[in-house]
């Protein structure tokens, strides 16, 4: 018979390798497993374990990279907790700062009208929804997976009647008598031979890969967007992408404002144009 705290010691071995927080990851697994909270853990640590056979293979396949929010079906994002699934981006923390540059321009803006191509699991969309008062956003993707989520963690979220969800590689299925304020992208912007860590491969590769060099996506939503007329665009984009986009942009195009920002670990992260 083993207890708790017995139990977490000897799992959290099998995940050195994968996580600096092996013990925390089991707890996490084993919390979701039981649906209880750190509290009751902390009162039943010296307990009986009654799912060791259930805990070691969820710990199995997390001692494969395979990601702990995929098998958790959850992840935070800017504060808020968002369902995720297998087959849709897990949210990056850097997103959050995405998601702040927003609000910095549309709070300035009465009733604004947004687009986000690429939506994944909606964590961009949603979080501009709850943040604005009367944002109308439409939100498209090409992966009907990534939709599905989406609208689900809309209605989570309560914000529903806010997004209008599309099917739509990139531009393509956006009605054109639609006008928008600004166009907020996290687009696949990694060369298609990079070769990924094993965590990240699982995955999907059309939420990663934009293109031979990587940027083409971003290119044709920066193209797109200023062809439009579109105001005010916001990308993430590689830590490697800054050069080749500012030449992109100063060649073709005379816009007001061209600003980069950088993420958390001083890399460079995306861009904010003004058309
Ligand atoms: C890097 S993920 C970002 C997801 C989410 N916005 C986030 O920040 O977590 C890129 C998303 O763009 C979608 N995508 C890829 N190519 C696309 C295209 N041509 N048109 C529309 N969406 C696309 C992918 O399916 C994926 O959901």
């Amino acid at each position: 018979m083993k207890t708790y705290k017995q139990i977490i010691k000897e799992y959290s071995a099998l995940l050195r390798e994968v996580t600096h927080i092996p013990a925390k990851e089991v707890e996490i697994l084993l919390l979701y497993l039981l649906e209880k909270n750190t509290i009751w853990l902390h009162l039943n640590y010296e307990k009986e374990c009654s799912c060791e056979v259930e805990l070691k293979k969820l710990v199995q396949r997390r001692a494969t990279q395979y990601p702990i929010e995929y098998i958790t079906k959850q992840a935070s994002f800017y504060g808020e907790m968002f369902e995720v699934m297998d087959g849709v981006l897990i949210p990056r923390p850097e997103t959050e700062i995405l998601v702040d540059k927003a609000l910095e321009v549309l709070k300035d803006i009465k009733s604004p009208n947004v687009l986000e191509i690429g939506v994944g699991s909606g964590i961009i969309s949603v979080m501009l929804a709850l943040l604005i008062d009367e944002i109308e956003i439409v939100a498209v993707d090409i992966n009907d997976k990534a939709l599905e989520l989406a609208k689900r963690n809309a209605i989570k979220h309560q914000v529903e009647d806010k997004i209008r969800f599309i099917k739509s590689d990139l531009f393509t299925n956006v009605p054109d008598e639609l006008k928008f304020d600004m166009v907020v992208s996290n687009p696949p912007y990694i060369a298609d031979d990079y070769k990924l860590p094993k965590n990240v491969k699982y995955e999907p590769s059309n939420a990663l890969f934009g293109g031979e060099v990587g940027d083409e996506l971003l290119k044709n939503i920066i193209d797109t967007t200023l062809e439009k007329k579109i105001k005010y665009l916001l990308c993430e984009m590689g830590y490697d992408q800054k050069k080749p986009l500012n030449n992109y942009i100063n060649t073709h195009y005379k816009v007001q404002k061209l600003e980069f920002y950088k993420d958390l670990e001083d890399f460079d992260r995306g861009f904010f144009l003004k058309g």
